[in-house]
């Protein structure tokens, strides 16, 4: 990947994720020394030269939409493959979460998923009034760039291989996730900027209630309950939302795009209603005038003085626990426990323990990463300067099934980390990490034959497990394809 030069120019340095439509990785614009993100196309979806050409066009238009909530088009170029030309998008860069990712930590606060769709509202008035309808919005096309602001991501894309998809998988379905896909978006109908507003109905249900408005087992399922069937009221899966907010997302799944609002501005300004409306007096924003001139920033977000939301906690300290705060806690008391214990017989060594252990508390607030580094670096080195030679020379101590029990506990929490990261490509730091604790734990606990067989099982049983875990990650991406009707990316 290192030495893959697109157009001479750009360099693409790490994979960043994989959608239907190809794969998008990070990359340095070679000219202008910048980091980019360069999303290379599937060369069977653009395998015509029409459609080539149609990708070029959209791509044109797009890049001439100026708003600080849409990702930015710095280029688009095609790369010479033995399949055929690959088309390329370059972007830029955008460092954040995506709302897809946001989801899986469960559903947003109603405060935090208004936000949400009224940043990502501003971008879409911004494109409308530029003549651009998006036609793909989902949360992984939306990056959460802070508490309050979003960039929105592939505009121009899904026009431009809207009839290729159709035709290589014959599916008749539109490109697009069946999830989101509006009514005239299934049958063919003509389409307008109202069919990115139904797609924001979906949007806001999901984030309020940790899925769509339309699940079910095939494409063909969703698509009939988007053309035929009522949506379930956000409020019977999560009862508190208000009423207001809830008939905003029941407008805007309108079947007819006449029953929807008639612009993105009208719909924020609804919202931000509904939330004045529901009691929250505190709200600031009020909605940009419907008619207003493009803007070139966003209208103000919704927020509460003095309020914080669990949007804002993700870019703030937090305590939230997860496995990674677990292992991270645990560091700091067994650094503690090192440095009362005097395993290692050194003047300094409890000290700096005892500082490692206080640092990781005092900074696990913010990064349970750092508190890891910091509050683990003397419990692995009590653990190793112990490890074989006390027991070598002390012998069988029941102190010593404690502390490999503690270790070994550090090692689940790690593998529970590594789990966890997996979907997201991340997981490899807390996958060594477990290494580090597993082994020592075997090591502390038991005998030279003993360990080895223990180390030889666990290697195996983890390497299986890996093995199985991307074989099902692979089965489910390419169900997944199957479902939306996409053709695999070959890359
Ligand atoms: N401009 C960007 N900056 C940083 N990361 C990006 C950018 N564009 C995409 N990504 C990352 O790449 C991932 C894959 O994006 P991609 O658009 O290929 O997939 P998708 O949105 O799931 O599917 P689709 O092909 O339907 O859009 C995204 O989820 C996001 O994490
Ligand atoms: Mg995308």
């Amino acid at each position: 990947m290192g030495d893959m030069v697109l157009g001479g120019r750009y360099e693409l340095v790490e994979k960043l994720g994989q959608g239907g439509m190809g794969t998008v990785h990070r990359g340095v614009d070679r000219r202008l020394r910048r980091t980019v993100a360069v999303k290379l196309l599937s060369s069977v979806l653009a395998h015509d030269p029409q459609s080539r050409a149609r990708f070029q066009r959209e791509a044109h238009a797009a890049a001439a939409l100026n708003h600080p909530a849409v990702a930015t088009i710095h280029d688009v170029g095609e790369e010479p493959h033995p399949d055929g030309p690959r088309p390329y998008l370059v972007m830029e860069y955008v460092q954040g979460a995506t709302l897809a990712e946001v989801l899986h930590d469960g559903p947003l606060s109603v405060v935090d998923a208004v936000n949400a769709a009224c940043a990502v509202l501003d971008a879409l008035r911004h494109s409308h009034e530029c003549g651009i309808v998006h036609r793909d919005i989902k949360p992984s096309n939306i990056m959460l760039t802070g508490p309050d602001t979003v960039k929105v991501l592939d505009f121009g894309i899904a026009k431009a291989f809207t009839e290729t998809a159709t035709r290589i998988t014959g599916s008749g379905a539109a490109i697009g996730t069946p999830a989101y896909l509006s009514p005239e978006q299934i049958n063919g109908s003509e389409i307008d900027h109202r069919a990115d507003l139904y797609a924001m109905g979906c949007l806001l249900h999901e984030l309020l209630t940790g899925q769509p408005p339309f699940r079910g087992e095939s494409s063909f399922a969703i698509m009939h309950q988007h053309l035929f069937a009522a949506p379930e009221p956000v409020s019977r899966l999560r009862p508190r939302i208000p009423p207001a907010v809830e008939a905003v997302i029941l407008r805007a799944l309108g079947k007819d795009p006449k029953e929807r609002y008639a612009d993105a501005g009208q719909m924020r300004a609804a919202l931000v209603d509904a939330l004045t409306q529901a009691s929250l007096p505190t709200l600031q924003a009020t909605a940009p005038a419907p008619t207003a001139p493009a803007p070139t920033a966003p209208a103000p977000p919704v927020t509460r003085t003095g309020g914080r939301t669990a949007l804002r906690d993700r870019f703030r300290p937090s305590l939230r626990p997860s496995a990674d705060s677990a292992l991270a806690l645990l560091g700091c008391l067994l650094a503690l426990l090192c440095a009362r214990g005097r395993l290692v017989d050194t003047a300094h060594f409890g000290w700096v323990a005892v500082a490692a252990g206080v640092a990781g508390l005092v900074t696990l607030p913010w990064s349970t990463r750092l508190a890891c580094v910091v509050s683990w670096g003397p419990v692995a080195e009590a653990v190793a300067v112990n490890s074989e030679l006390r027991r070598a020379y002390a012998g069988w101590h029941h102190s010593y099934v404690a502390i490999a029990a503690l270790l070994a506990l550090a090692a689940a929490c790690c593998l529970v980390s590594a789990a966890r990261g997996q979907g997201h490509g991340r997981g490899a730091g807390a996958l060594v990490a477990f290494w580090f604790s597993a082994t020592a734990s075997i090591w502390y606990f038991l005998d030279d034959l003993h360990k080895l067989f223990v180390f030889y099982l666990l290697l195996t049983l983890v390497a299986v497990a890996a093995v199985s875990w991307e074989a099902i990650g692979l089965v489910r991406h390419r169900a997944g394809q199957a479902d939306t009707g996409r053709p695999v990316d070959e890359a």
